[in-house]
């Protein structure tokens, strides 16, 4: 929790709470689970768009009287770039780019090496904008275990010329060590998550997590 990770954004939503139920389900098919994960990302979309630099606090009138809160500033702010962590992050920032359409894209193929103890993460493939180091990145992908994925695909951007300060990172489970881990390297990304589970198990799979989002997603278990 806070204690995890000091930059971090759990989302306080029943929507949430009852959807993420569903997906845990081991007994959830992978056609329901696509259609309960679809609903869940575009949720989580609607909490990272509301926190990107360019939403201040201000005021708006109603017919009726003044009110403040969240609203978008009068001064544009960067660029903004959705990146993916291939695949499962896949899901994620196209429920963004229906809710927000005109985001350029990124994609950063990483998978973790099941056949080891570690399950380290291995890079593969990556495509970011040509302006990605201009840009305010929001970094997506539905899980976060040991958070080597997130962390390589951090350095990755680092090396394209993305400053971390200009990072957020979304997700809708991640645990105690993947935020401790963060926190030990990335203090100052701010990480939003639909919900922080108790610990690994010993195949570092999130307890009691849903399973491997992608394969559930995409029926290849
Ligand atoms: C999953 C998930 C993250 C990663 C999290 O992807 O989507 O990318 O594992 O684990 P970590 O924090 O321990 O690195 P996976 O490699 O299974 O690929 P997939 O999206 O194709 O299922
Ligand atoms: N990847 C997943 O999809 N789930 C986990 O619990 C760990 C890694």
């Amino acid at each position: 929790m806070a204690q995890d990770h000091p930059n971090l954004t759990v989302v306080e939503s029943r929507a949430v709470s009852y959807l993420l139920l569903k997906l845990r389900n081991k007994d959830t098919k992978a056609d329901e689970f696509q259609r309960i994960g679809d609903r869940m990302m575009r949720i989580l979309g609607e909490e990272a768009l509301c926190r990107l630099p360019s939403v201040v606090e201000g005021e708006v009138q109603t017919p009726c009287g003044t009110v403040t809160g969240p609203v978008d500033s009068p001064t544009p702010g960067p660029p903004v770039c959705i990146v993916s962590i291939v695949r499962s992050g896949d899901i994620l920032q196209e429920a963004v780019r229906v809710l927000s359409p005109g985001f350029s894209v990124g994609k950063i193929l990483i998978q973790r090496d099941e056949s080891r103890e570690d399950k380290p993460a291995v890079l593969y493939y990556k495509k970011l904008p040509k302006n990605i180091n201009q840009s305010f990145v929001l970094l997506v992908d539905p899980m976060l275990a040991t958070a080597g994925s997130a962390i390589r695909a951090i350095q990755v951007l680092k090396e394209n010329g993305v400053s971390t300060q200009n990072i957020m990172f979304l997700n809708l489970i991640c645990c105690p060590e993947g935020l401790q881990a963060m926190a030990k390297l990335f203090p100052e990304i701010h990480i939003i998550t639909g919900c922080v589970d108790s610990h690994l198990n010993e195949d570092k799979y999130i307890v009691p997590g849903l399973g491997d989002y992608g394969d559930r997603y995409y029926g290849t278990e």
